[in-house]
């Protein structure tokens, strides 16, 4: 730790036009600020300031009946506003920091916002793995409130830039920790009693979990919207998206993987992480280019490619 910047301290450190110590301000005075994750970017608020969450589903036009994740450092910090069980614990002990978030009882004096939860008994917890997220949390002491920092039902920002497009003038104070590594959010996992149910697919595996837990995931009833950020069409750009397409037509912009090249390709080798992390960014360069529709080439069900299909079966869903 011998940095020419150490007599600088954490707070002044800067991302892109921001600095730690201004987004704590900003926090501390029911402000908003897009903050980086591992998954895709954050607009996180302080989750016990109830006007600040009401900034946060206006910044977005999200209805309010889709509940917030509410991050934190560590377990420790969770169990101050969730209840966690020994298979919770188990989770928590294993994957956290990390893209995984535990939806658990709620704790008897949560302090957390009655509008994060949108009236739920259960509240959705994440701590997140990103050194600028845990910089922010640290720096805050707050626990975060945080939705992906997109305008409801549009495609999950993992640059700044894509923050400040989505966003337009209710974009915040932004924290720009360059590219998000995963680009994907996180796999959402239900606790309960002894068993577990998989809300929303994402970088951590039906595998990873069923290896910790000793026992796979119980299947969701289907039909339910148990994650209110399930409703189908949710990661929609805004053209028609044409699945398993190996070959594209001449007003299609072609989202290639592996063998298919297309116009771009998600991972040439076919590795199915990087192509999980360029996912969004080219959605969003398929929506801004030219081409009036978007064809994407056939993506393998195998670990994160099961998370990679089920935005991609979102994003062609009819709006
Ligand atoms: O990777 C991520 O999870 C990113 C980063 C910023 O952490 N966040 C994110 O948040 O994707 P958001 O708001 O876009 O998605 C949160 C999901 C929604 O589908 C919501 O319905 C679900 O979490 N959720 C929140 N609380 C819940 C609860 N108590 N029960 C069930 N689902 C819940
Ligand atoms: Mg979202």
């Amino acid at each position: 730790m011998s940095g020419s910047n150490d007599h600088i301290g954490g707070e002044a450190r800067r991302y892109g036009t921001a600095t730690i110590g201004e987004a704590v301000a900003r926090l501390r005075e029911g402000g908003l600020v897009a903050v980086p994750t591992e998954t895709v970017y954050g607009l996180a608020a302080d989750s016990t300031d109830a006007a600040a969450v009401a900034e946060i589903y206006r910044a977005k036009g999200r209805p309010d009946f889709n509940p917030l994740i509410v991050h934190v450092p560590d377990l420790a910090a969770a169990s101050k506003l969730g209840q966690f069980n020994q298979l919770a614990v188990r989770f928590a002990e294993v994957l956290w920091p990390g893209p995984l978030t535990l939806v658990v009882p709620k704790a008897e004096h949560c302090p957390v916002a009655a509008a994060v939860t949108a009236g739920l008994d259960t509240i959705a917890l994440r701590a997140p793995a990103h050194p600028v997220m845990r910089e922010l949390l640290d720096a805050s002491g707050l626990y975060l409130a945080a939705p992906s920092a997109n305008r409801s039902g549009a495609i999950s920002p993992t640059t700044a830039d894509h923050v400040a497009s989505s966003l337009g003038s209710a974009a915040p104070l932004i924290l720009d920790g360059g590219p998000c590594e995963q680009g994907i959010e996180s796999t959402i996992v239900a606790i309960d009693g002894n068993d577990f149910r998989i809300l929303r697919p994402g970088p951590v595996t039906p595998a990873q979990l069923a290896a910790i837990a000793g026992k796979p995931a119980v299947a969701t009833i289907s039909g339910k919207i148990e994650a209110p950020g399930q409703l189908m069409s949710h990661y929609a750009p805004a053209k028609p998206v044409r699945l398993d397409a190996p070959t594209a037509r001449s007003d299609e912009y072609h989202i290639g993987f592996g063998p298919v090249a297309g116009t771009m390709n998600l991972s040439a080798g076919g590795d199915l992480a990087e192509a999980a992390s360029r996912l969004f960014a080219a959605l969003h360069d398929a929506d801004a280019s030219e081409k009036a529709k978007i064809a994407v080439a056939p993506v393998s069900d195998s670990g994160i490619g099961l998370a990679l299909n089920d935005r991609l079966r979102r994003a062609a869903s009819p709006k």
